[in-house]
């Protein structure tokens, strides 16, 4: 112990334009990493210290508090998720802390959920209120806030220039909740038109993500996540993302629904292109089927509108419109907002939720959309993603084999990398950047819409030291399992 540098110190003098302050540390550690090496002790040892001291925020090592808490809780977990070593405790703005108060920068947002950034304070004081006045009626009754909402959704949605036939909102608790409603809509749809029920199928695109529950899970396929919980709700199709050649083999007379993500985000930041979208709209017409676009993740003003589809031309607008993540900025919320044609075939009983839009969530979620439609923040998500792409463009110069390709819109971005990502993840948590990944190789940015200028380039500072950390000098850094485990 005695060896420790204080190595948030040590990395920032390192990287601070003070070269009195960096030298004078640079060699206190060299002198550490020389005495190291020329002790005794065994040679994993050693690297661990070495490791230890000249990196901000080094996974916590297994004689850590924080491995000690890890131990003590997951036992009582059920192990969906394989997380990384840190625990983190605390967050603000584009930041989070560890349980042993290292700084991590937060490229994630809790995977575009923190839009407004970690523990917003207006959006505390505002929780803090609503929990002191009513938190839970059930829908059995009215409250003040749920129609609210619903009015607010509907309002800055046509006012958006997007889906411009908007009319009604459901207000529930998740994303698969509210693509489970739109399921569940579109199925009573091709119902009340063919009372057969002939019109059941269901149409979704390889790579997408639609969520976990059953029917969300049934529009999502991906074998890893499916199989095994097969079999799956019957009826779904699946069809090639912007494939407009195969849409008419693909949605026939019998589908009652299509889903789709205008920007798929689990799937690798992969854009629909206005002519896909549109294509299929113009099928959807001639069957009669509803058409719902799920903006689960690319919506809320990520991609510098308030709706990723706001660009398309209204011909090419849906029927239905899913929304959560970013809604309650970190309080489980969700809505699916449907026009008339969809909203006039579903009765009372048809469908329904004990929490979903509930006066403390549905508050939240008001305040929140209120800001994340400010015309404001829109344009500045657009001036940063510009900041990202200058600097995807330097980095795509000093690594040309690895980076082959940069996708996506606003602050929902992906950088394909033609080599497993993880070490970088691993790598740059080490030095102090959370990012994620997602499809095959894609490093995904999903920061909050906040971001400051400065943030993006210490991020990007901080990745680009990853990489060539693990693709120049070739560090054995070892991704850590779980990053791309949702
Ligand atoms: C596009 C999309 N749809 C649906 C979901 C499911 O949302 P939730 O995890 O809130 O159920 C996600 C989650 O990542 C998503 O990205």
């Amino acid at each position: 112990m005695a060896l420790r540098i204080p190595s948030m110190r040590l990395y920032a003098a390192l990287s601070s334009p003070r070269p009195a302050v960096a030298s004078s540390l640079y060699k206190r550690y060299a002198s550490t990493s020389a005495a190291v090496a020329n002790s005794n002790l065994p040679g994993a040892l050693k690297n661990a210290i070495v490791k230890e001291a000249s990196l901000p925020t080094p996974d916590p090592a297994s004689s850590s508090q924080t491995a000690r808490l890890v131990n003590d809780q997951l036992p009582y977990m059920v192990p969906t998720y394989v997380r990384p070593p840190p625990m983190f405790q605390k967050g603000e703005g584009c930041y989070l802390w560890d349980v042993e108060n290292r700084r991590y920068l937060d490229f994630t947002a809790g995977i575009a959920v923190n839009a407004l950034g970690h523990c917003d304070p207006e959006m505390a004081k505002l929780l803090g209120q609503q929990a002191q006045t009513l938190i839970h009626t059930s829908n059995l009754y009215h409250n003040p806030w749920t129609g609210t909402l619903s009015k607010l959704l509907i309002e800055k949605t046509t006012a958006s220039g997007a889906m411009h036939t908007a009319s009604k909102a459901f207000i529930c608790n998740s994303g698969s909740e509210a693509n489970e409603a739109a399921i569940k809509f579109a199925r009573k749809v091709g119902k009340t038109i063919d009372p057969s029920g002939a019109k059941h199928e269901f149409v979704s695109f390889h790579n997408s993500f639609h969520g976990r529950t059953m029917g969300s899970l049934s529009a999502t396929p991906n074998p890893k996540y499916q199989k095994p919980f097969s079999p799956m709700v019957p009826g779904f199709r699946y069809g090639t993302y912007n494939d407009i050649k195969g849409i008419n083999d693909l949605v026939t007379e019998s589908t009652c629904g299509v889903i789709i993500e205008p920007i798929q985000g689990e799937g690798g930041v992969n854009v629909a292109t206005p002519e896909f979208l549109l294509a299929l709209r113009n099928r959807c017409n001639e069957v009669g089927a509803i058409l719902i676009y799920d903006e689960i993740q690319c919506g809320l003003s990520r991609t510098g509108q308030l709706w990723a589809h706001g660009a398309l031309p209204k011909e090419a607008h849906p029927d239905i419109l899913t929304t959560a993540k970013a809604l309650g900025n970190g309080f489980p919320i969700g809505a699916t907002i449907v026009n008339e044609a969809v909203a006039t075939k579903i009765v009372t009983g048809d469908h329904g939720t004990t929490f979903g839009g509930n006066p403390l969530g549905a508050r939240v979620a008001h305040h929140i959309l209120s800001r994340l439609s400010d015309p404001e923040l829109q344009k500045s998500v657009l001036e940063k993603e510009g900041v990202f792409r200058k600097h995807f463009q330097t980095l795509q110069q000093r690594f040309p084999d690895i980076i082959t390709e940069v996708r996506g819109k606003g602050l929902i971005l992906g950088l394909q990398l033609s080599q497993d990502p993880t070490p970088v993840v691993t790598a740059a948590r080490e030095r102090g950047l959370l990012i994620i990944t997602c499809g095959t190789n894609t490093l995904r940015f999903v920061p909050p819409l906040i971001i400051s200028e400065t943030e993006i380039e210490q991020g990007m500072k901080i990745l680009e030291d990853a990489m060539t950390a693990v693709f120049k000098n070739a560090e054995s850094v070892e991704g850590t399992k779980g990053q791309q485990e949702m």
